[in-house]
């Protein structure tokens, strides 16, 4: 261990970060408030009831509740809404996005991938974990999310890494 600590203190940082062990568990939080500075409705309707507007968006991410609490990085990405009216199907977001996390000993991205729930009507909200870059490199696992408070709209993260 000291041996090993003394060597990270010789070679570089990079060296480092990849051989401390993936974190398993991760909670956050992020802030969703729409229409000010962190989300952006692209129309890409074409017309079609099928698919509703996809929305753009870059969004703080903090590890409590409150916004102001430690910042740990952001998440940025892309949604896009199916209207399940046009075939009586519940409606479902899918998100493709990426988490840039940094809390001081772990410092990389999660690719955080999924068809959700996103009016949190009583359906499991859940995302794959397809993937990782730094602290995060070979990261498999999942991702539950979870209704917090609104508005701004607060959201619970709480990621399960193996
Ligand atoms: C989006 O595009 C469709 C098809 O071009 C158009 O009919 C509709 O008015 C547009 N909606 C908005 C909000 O711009
Ligand atoms: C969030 O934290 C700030 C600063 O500590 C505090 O003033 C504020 O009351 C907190 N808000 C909530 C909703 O707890
Ligand atoms: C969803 O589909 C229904 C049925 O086609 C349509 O009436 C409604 O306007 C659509 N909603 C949106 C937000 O496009």
């Amino acid at each position: 261990m000291l041996l090993s600590a003394a060597a990270c203190m010789l070679i570089i940082a990079a060296t480092c970060d990849s051989a401390k062990p993936n974190p398993k568990d991760l909670v956050f939080y992020i802030h969703i408030t729409p229409g000010v500075t962190n989300t952006a409705i692209l129309n890409a309707t074409s017309g079609n009831p099928r698919f509703q507007p996809l929305t753009a968006f870059d969004l703080p991410v903090t590890a409590e509740p409150n916004s102001t609490s430690e910042s740990l990085g952001f998440l940025r990405g892309l949604g896009i809404v199916f209207n399940g009216t046009v075939d009586s199907t519940p409606t479902l977001e899918q998100l493709l996005s990426t988490l840039f996390y940094d809390d001081g000993d772990c410092s990389g991205t999660l690719a955080l991938h999924g068809l959700i729930d996103s009016s949190f009507s009583g359906l499991p909200v859940e995302l794959a974990v397809v993937g990782g870059t730094g602290c995060f490199r070979f990261a498999k696992g999942y991702a539950t999310i979870a209704f917090v408070s609104a508005p701004p709209v607060v959201l619970q993260y709480s990621v399960s890494l193996r």
